[in-house]
């Protein structure tokens, strides 16, 4: 099936290759968006021979580079699992966002949650980004690595009181306030403090962003944000309070969307209300339209981020407002991977049933996604292997079922010691990471070119245990 979806991908692109120049460049980013290297090799190494640079992981003389490092180098030198990121892939597919808007007021705030390393912040820091941010780790994080407060926005449905403080502190963009008693609570924290806090309503729109359910957030269901028909009483309410400065409306209606048309039936919901607040007398500076939009994990399609611009500048027509975007997913997604080792390699037999596995260093403590949302990650050998291959289960160390990168997954043949790449790992990948089976968490690198550096340790046993003693009463 996805090997079918690329023939006709790439007979589309030959195709398009023929015409101007432009159109070649527009194709070219469309492509970098796609992870396309997890297919068959003649295949692969077709597509490479049309498009030089679709991403920055590729295969050169039948090893996995990252730009212009061998994954294998970095894992020799750093040992499995690691988190690795392509420096020149973040700095591309972020300015290809950005740059999408050009042309409107707008701010690109890197949903910090997708992936929150330092390094990275302070990458789309220095590219002109802001942040978006959920806690008040995530804002320390975001301050640590440089991001100009003024660029940071603030959602989340349960900021605690100290949260909020720390935000007004800091100096932060905006609170994207989620419910009457955050209003109230924000209030008040920002007359302790004696400053006025700048508000954004977050509503409901009650849109169906049609992705998964765990990550679908714009449904009357939902617990976020405030239903949309309730919004025009709580501005009215917000206008009257003595610390709060009314600024924007905001709205994020869930992730690895693959349609235009939620974020659109969206803005118009949100235009209608801005209209609403004008005729009050309430004037909206800023609407935030979210995060969201997909990527190619396996044959979605999803909107490239130049489309996605353009549909939303038609819809805006000449409203004069900053937007604001809070993308995680499309910029960092396809631009790291997860490198893991095989350990064992056996087959189960029950019956006339056999079950063949391919048993590595990472598990679902590492990667979440595959057994969190039955995620598809691409998998594929750091060394090009021969090519017969057999259906496997690709399983972590856990002491779980669900414990699995891949399933049912027709694999070349691997060995104990062999390296493997878990494609599209960027986003959600080392953030949701825990310390399961009292597994440490990996290491983080960073590739610029042909040098790489690391950008979190490996953690240690002793860090395992941080913080932990045992009490007085337990002593024998
Ligand atoms: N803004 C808000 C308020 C959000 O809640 C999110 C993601 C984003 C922006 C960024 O969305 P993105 O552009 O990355 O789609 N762990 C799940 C994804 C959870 C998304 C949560 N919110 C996964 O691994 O698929």
């Amino acid at each position: 099936m996805r090997v079918k979806n690329l023939k006709r991908q790439a007979s589309d692109i030959s195709a398009l290759l023929h015409e101007s120049s432009n159109k070649k460049q527009e194709v070219l980013d469309c492509y970098l968006y796609q992870n396309v290297t997890s297919t068959h090799k003649a295949l692969t190494c077709s597509l490479s021979a049309l498009i030089p640079i679709m991403n920055h992981f590729q295969y050169k003389n039948g090893e996995l580079f990252c730009e212009d490092v061998p994954v294998s180098e970095i894992a020799k030198e750093l040992g499995t699992p690691f988190y690795l990121y392509s420096k020149a892939t973040l700095t591309r597919h972020f300015n290809a966002f950005d740059t999408s808007f050009d042309g409107v007021d707008h701010l690109t705030c890197f949903a910090v949650k997708s992936c929150s390393n330092i390094a990275i912040l302070s990458l789309f820091g220095n590219l002109g980004g802001g942040a978006d941010i959920v806690s008040g780790g995530e804002l320390f994080r975001a301050l640590k690595a440089g991001v100009d407060p003024k660029r940071i926005i603030y959602s989340g449905v349960g900021k605690t009181e100290e949260e909020l403080r720390y935000g007004l502190k800091s100096g932060i963009l905006l609170f994207n306030v989620e419910s009457e008693q955050e209003l109230c609570r924000l209030n008040n924290v920002a007359g302790d403090m004696g400053v006025k806090a700048p508000v954004a309503f977050r509503v409901n729109p009650d849109v169906d962003a049609k992705t998964h359910a765990y990550i679908s957030t714009g449904l009357a269901k939902n617990k976020f944000g405030i239903p949309i028909n309730e919004a025009p009483d709580l501005y009215l309410q917000a206008e009257g309070m003595a610390n709060i400065e009314v600024k924007g409306v905001s709205c994020h209606i869930g992730s690895q969307l693959t349609l235009i048309s939620p974020f659109i039936e969206t803005l118009q919901k949100l235009k209608d209300l801005v209209g609403l607040l004008a005729d009050n007398g309430i004037s909206i500076q800023y609407i935030d339209l979210g995060g969201g939009v997909g990527i190619v994990y396996d044959d979605e399609n999803p909107p490239h981020p130049k489309e996605y611009a353009e549909a939303i500048k038609d819809e805006l027509g000449g409203l004069d407002v900053t937007l604001i975007f809070e993308p995680g997913r499309v910029i960092v997604g396809n631009a790291g991977i997860m490198v893991t080792e095989v350990q064992y390699t056996k087959t189960n037999r029950g019956g006339d049933k056999e079950k063949h596995f391919v048993v590595v260093d990472a598990g679902m403590n590492d990667l979440t996604r595959p057994s969190l949302y039955g995620s598809f990650h691409g998998v594929q050998p750091v060394k090009e292997a021969n090519y017969t291959s057999q259906v496997v289960d690709i399983v972590g160390p856990i002491c779980e079922t669900g414990d699995f990168i891949a399933k049912d997954r027709d694999f070349p043949d691997v060995e104990q010691g062999d390296l493997l790449a878990v494609m599209s790992a960027g986003a959600y990948g080392f953030t949701m990471a825990s310390n399961y089976n009292s597994r440490p968490r990996v290491a983080e690198v960073m590739v610029a070119g042909d040098t790489f550096k690391i950008i979190r340790l490996r953690e240690t046993m002793d860090q395992l245990i941080r913080g932990e003693s045992i009490p007085d009463f337990l002593e024998k």
